[in-house]
């Protein structure tokens, strides 16, 4: 069974914050871990991509209240869930794809994604990453948090599954379904190279979940 991106998150939002906080392995560190990387000068200007709920966001505004913040994500379900979360937070909120949703120029200081690219290749992320690298302010920096491939191997075979399943299901279309399928953190890190990224750094790991600071 392979459901549409957006459907098969707003398919499991009732318990979806408290699965995600006890489910994942660490996510109670790598949360607040990913949060306070992001910048604590008031009024700082953040982009989310795959913001869903707002998890990451949550820790984030503990740290910095006053900070402007540009949520992307599919699932509108998701979204209207963060909207109640911050009634009282600068937050712009956008339902669509973020291979789609022009991102701006010179725009945020920081961006962050959590647990939401591990579904596209690296192909795919190229050209979402250097969109990503312009809209970063000189300085500024990317911080993904998400779960990767230990191997080649693995990734390889996560790839293989998802279109053993869609030609199993008849499925033709170039849209997102749901089904992991995790680079490693070395062509992960190929990908924000390609794309213009200066340098990219490991900062913290949690079993197979890392996160990397790629700086413009
Ligand atoms: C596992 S959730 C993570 C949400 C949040 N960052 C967190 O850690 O709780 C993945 C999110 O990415 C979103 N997503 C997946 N692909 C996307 C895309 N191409 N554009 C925008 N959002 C996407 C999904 O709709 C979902 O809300």
């Amino acid at each position: 069974m392979l459901e549409k991106m957006g459907d098969f998150f707003d398919n499991r939002l009732i318990g979806y914050d408290e699965h995600q906080l006890t489910c994942i392995e660490s996510a109670q560190e790598f949360y607040p871990f990913t949060a306070d990387l992001l910048p604590k000068e008031a009024g700082a200007s953040i982009l989310d991509l795959g913001c869903g709920t707002g998890l990451e966001l949550g820790y984030y505004f503990a740290v910095n209240p006053s900070a402007k913040v540009t949520g992307i994500d599919l699932a509108p379900g998701m979204l209207s869930v963060l909207k109640t979360k911050f009634p009282d937070k600068q937050l712009e909120l956008i339902q669509g794809s973020y291979f789609e949703v022009p991102f701006g120029v010179e725009k945020y200081d920081a961006a962050v994604s959590v647990e939401s690219l591990h579904h596209f290749t690296k192909a795919e992320k190229i050209p979402l990453y250097r969109k990503l690298r312009e809209a970063l302010k000189p300085g500024g920096y990317f911080i993904l948090t998400d779960y990767f491939s230990l191997s080649d191997e693995e990734e390889r075979a996560h790839r293989r599954e998802l279109q053993r399943l869609k030609a199993e299901l008849g499925i033709e279309d170039d849209e997102f379904y749901h089904y992991d399928t995790p680079l490693t953190v070395e062509h992960e890190t190929e990908a924000l190279i390609e794309a213009g990224f200066s340098k990219v750094e490991r900062l913290g790991s949690w079993g197979a979940t890392c996160a990397l600071r790629a700086a413009r």
